[in-house]
Parts: C-alpha cells; sequence; structure tokens
C-alpha cells in the first residue's frame, strides 16, 4: 500500500499534515546512505519522541467524529514507514558487505607461502644408491639384528673367547651374559647361510653397528655396514675384487684409483683391506687419510673354511667371499665431509645440504 496516493486518505480536518509529515518520512528516508543515517532517522520519525509516535498520541484527542479516520491514517503511516526501513536497512547492509568484500578482496594471483620439506638423511641416500648398485649386480638384502650373542658375532666367525683379534672390536655388553651390540654386520653371514644353505649365496646385510670407541672425526660409536656375502661352487678371489671394482666405479666414477692390500680378518683367508684414493686437493685430505692420500672403505676377503663349515656349507665344495664396508666413510668421500660427527648429531645446518 503506497500511503502517499491521495484517494486514500480520510477526510479530516488535519488531513495536510499527516500528508506532509509522510512524505517528509519517505524523501529523508530515501536518503539515508548508511546505517548510522537509518538509526538517526528512525529516532527523528518513529522513537518515543518521533514524530510520527508524536501524531500516534494525538489519537485521542480527535473528536469522536474523525478519531477512527485519523488513527487509521496514522497507524498505516507507522506501519508502511517501518516496512520502509526495514527495507532500505536490508539494502545498505548488502551493500556494505559487498564493499567490505571488495575492500579485502583476497589477492589469488599472490605466490603462497612454501611449506618447508623434509627430505632423507644423507646416510640414507648413499645406502639406498649402495643397495641399487649392489641389485644390478645380482645381490639381494638380507636384514640381520642388531643385538647379537657373542656366539655369533664372535666365536662363529672363527674367534673363540679370548683370541686376541677380538681386540679389533671393542663391544658393548649388556647386562645379560653373551648379549651383546653386534660390533661389524659380519654375524649376518652366519645367519644367512644357516638360513639358505645348501643353496648358493649372493646378499648385502646393511645395518647399524656399535663399538666402545673413542669418538674422533674417522670413528663413531655407531655407523653403518654393509656386509657382501658371495658363495657358490667355484668363487674365487678375482669374483671378489672384480665386483668391489665395479661397485667402487659405479659409485665414484671410472677415474677412481682402487687399492688392494693385504690384511687380516680371522673369518677370512685371505684378507684383504680396500683402499680409495681421496683428492688431495681436499684442505682435510692429510687428517683423514693419516698423510698417505688414501681412505680405508672397506675390509674383505675369501670366506675362511672354518666359518663356512659353521654356516653348514662343506668348504671342499663350496667356497665365497665377503666384504664389510662402512657407508658413512664412503659418503664422506662423495660429498667430501670432513668428520663422521656430523652424521648422528642431527644438525639441520648439515643435513639441509644434501
Ligand atoms: N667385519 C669386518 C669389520 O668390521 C669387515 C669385514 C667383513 C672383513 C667381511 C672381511 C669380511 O672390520
Amino acid at each position: 500500500m503506497d500511503s502517499t496516493s491521495a484517494e486514500d486518505w480520510p477526510d479530516i480536518p488535519n488531513v495536510q499534515d499527516l500528508v506532509a509529515l509522510d512524505r517528509q518520512a519517505l524523501s529523508e528516508l530515501s536518503d539515508c546512505n548508511s546505517l548510522a543515517n537509518i538509526i538517526a532517522w528512525n529516532t527523528k520519525y518513529l522513537g518515543d519522541q518521533g514524530l510520527v509516535t508524536l501524531q500516534l498520541k494525538q489519537i485521542p484527542k480527535q473528536d469522536a467524529q474523525h478519531r477512527a479516520g485519523f488513527g487509521k491514517a496514522v497507524n498505516r503511516i507507522k506501519t508502511t514507514l517501518l516496512a520502509k526501513k526495514e527495507e532500505k536497512q536490508r539494502a545498505l547492509k548488502e551493500e556494505e558487505l559487498k564493499r567490505s568484500l571488495a575492500a579485502d578482496a583476497l589477492d589469488v594471483t599472490l605466490p603462497g607461502r612454501g611449506v618447508p620439506r623434509g627430505r632423507l638423511h644423507v646416510a640414507t641416500r648413499v645406502m639406498r644408491e649402495i643397495r641399487g648398485i649392489f641389485a644390478d649386480l645380482g645381490f639381494q638384502v638380507y636384514r640381520s639384528r642388531e643385538v647379537e650373542d657373542d656366539l655369533t658375532n664372535f666365536e662363529l666367525l672363527n674367534m673363540p673367547p679370548h683370541h686376541p683379534a677380538r681386540d679389533m672390536w671393542d663391544t658393548f655388553h649388556t647386562t645379560t651374559p653373551g648379549v651383546i651390540l653386534r660390533t661389524h654386520t659380519s654375524p649376518g653371514q652366519i645367519h644367512v647361510m644357516r638360513e639358505l644353505c645348501p643353496e648358493p649365496i649372493r646378499v648385502i646385510l646393511p645395518g647399524m653397528c656399535y663399538r666402545y670407541e673413542q669418538i674422533t672425526a674417522r670413528s663413531e660409536i655407531q655407523f653403518e655396514q654393509v656386509e657382501g656375502l658371495c658363495i657358490g661352487a667355484r668363487v674365487t678371489m678375482a669374483d671378489l675384487k672384480g665386483t668391489i671394482t665395479a661397485f667402487a666405479r659405479r659409485l665414484f666414477g671410472q677415474e677412481r684409483q682402487v687399492r688392494f692390500r693385504s690384511s687380516y680378518f680371522p673369518f677370512t683367508e685371505p684378507s684383504i683391506e680396500v683402499d680409495i684414493d681421496w683428492p688431495k686437493e681436499d684442505p682435510n685430505a692429510d687428517r683423514l687419510t693419516k698423510g698417505t692420500g688414501w681412505l680405508e672403505i672397506m675390509g674383505a676377503g675369501m670366506v675362511h673354511p672354518v666359518v663356512l663349515q659353521n654356516g653348514g656349507y662343506d668348504p671342499q665344495k663350496f667356497s665365497g667371499f665377503a666384504f664389510g664396508m662402512g657407508p658413512q666413510r664412503i659418503t664422506m668421500l662423495k660429498y667430501a665431509i670432513d668428520d663422521i660427527r656430523h652424521f648422528w648429531a642431527n644438525d639441520v645446518r648439515f643435513l639441509q645440504q644434501f
């Protein structure tokens, strides 16, 4: 209903005042352009002392003849103004929302904030690389335990109690007699032989070893080893040298020098040690190689007949080679890292470099 249409107005004496009031209120309402304006407008017309409210209070004072017509007209003005006010309020709220959305718009073209990503430890990466090379050479991975007994870690590897060679492995003992942390991955040779005998074997045994040693730039109390074991009908020293050379050239490049030195281990006969040349330009070369230019990366040899026997193989029919290397040493060589202690120090500044 439009309160401004002239025919709707009742025939009362002061109708002009009401018409004027109605028009004024409507025109001011349409000028309101903020919610604050609307509140002020509401106080002026519809509040307790508002102009329309004052007219409502006039109803009882009208003479009987015009009271009903006057009352209807004023009430209609009030109802209509209220409805129009609410409509306007809604429109203004919507407008304000649109304005604030436009002002605080999300810029989807801004580059996102980077999420820092973790990475594999350099030791893990090199370990995977080593496994990959040996996989290509036909070696499977065999997992062996880190907590060992004296029997497997020493005795079955041809080191009876009180054998002086045990001095090469300073051992962490547990409170249970005979239970130790493995000092090398070689006891895994016994496990794998006993499990697979009389099949031929070609495995590597990667894993953590522990030695009760003084910690220096070259030695840690905890380090990884990769053991290798190959057993078959006619495995020779030439197979050992060929395998190790192929491995070293794959890992370090064809130009790398590999050196075999005769050595001693109770569980191999003959025994050798394998060295790789360390770049002379490296300022740490002297300290790491003790002035020789060579860094020892593994011990190796032909599996001792006693060990073959302990594993269940007849030394008359089978022969084999074994090697044990320290991937941390190899990683140091590959990335020119000057101190083995960095590996387990967990310093992100070191770890982030790889
Ligand atoms: N187990 C020896 C070590 O820890 C390395 C080795 C393994 C030597 C296999 C020969 C054969 O030093």
